[in-house]
């Protein structure tokens, strides 16, 4: 493995297990002698809680969408300094998540603009990622796993994941992003994400 910082984003519908595979790839790339971070949107600092209330709140999707790149762009900061240092950063969500949900979220108002608008939003904000993993899963289990989790949110409704995950298809293809299907053996998805992510540590 090289020593340069690397800077690794995962995507997918809730219940894709990209907080399970961000750690078991964090876990492997320590065993090679990385340091690695790991981070997370929306983040834990005030302006990721402020996401968080949010989304228990009833807000236009547009104003959510401003929240939610308010977060990431003090987040990119962060995630700039550390990979100065050298860190490999694996970061549980992007500016992918706010295209593909709040772009959903805003078909209805604004049609084929809301995908463009939050693009445009996010472009001066965002670190280009060196891989993007889209991981991938019937929303039906999708929803199934995060029915283990507790209350699901206003986000984890299966039509709506179902157009979510769509939009992040569409977004893998136009930025050439690397989609895993996750809903197959853990070891094995993990496997597949690791031979993507060799190519670049
Ligand atoms: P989490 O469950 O991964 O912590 O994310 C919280 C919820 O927020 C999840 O349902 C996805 C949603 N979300 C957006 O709608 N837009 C965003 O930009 C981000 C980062 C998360």
């Amino acid at each position: 493995m090289s020593g340069k910082g690397v800077f690794i984003v995962f995507e997918g519908i809730d219940g894709t297990g990209k907080s399970t595979l961000s750690k078991k790839l964090k876990a492997w790339l320590e065993e090679g002698g990385r340091d690695v971070v790991l981070t997370a949107e929306p983040t834990e600092d005030w302006l990721g809680a402020a996401v968080r209330r949010a989304n228990q709140e009833d807000l236009d999707p547009r104003t959510e969408s401003l929240l939610f790149t308010a977060d990431r762009c003090q987040h990119t900061l962060r995630i700039d300094e550390l990979l100065k240092r050298d860190k490999v950063v694996i970061c549980d969500r992007y500016y992918g998540s706010t295209v593909a949900y709040q772009g959903a979220a805003l078909e209805h108002d604004m049609g084929e603009n809301a995908v463009s608008w939050l693009l445009n939003l996010n472009g001066p904000v965002v670190r280009h990622p060196d891989v993007t993993v889209l991981l991938t899963s019937d929303p039906g289990v999708a929803m199934l796993r995060v029915g283990n989790r507790g209350d699901p949110s206003k986000f984890e409704r299966e039509g709506y994941l179902r157009r979510v995950q769509e939009t992040y298809l569409m977004l893998a293809r136009e930025a050439a992003w690397t989609v895993i299907d996750s809903n197959g053996d853990l070891n094995e998805v993990l496997e597949a994400v690791k031979r993507v992510v060799q190519a670049y540590v």
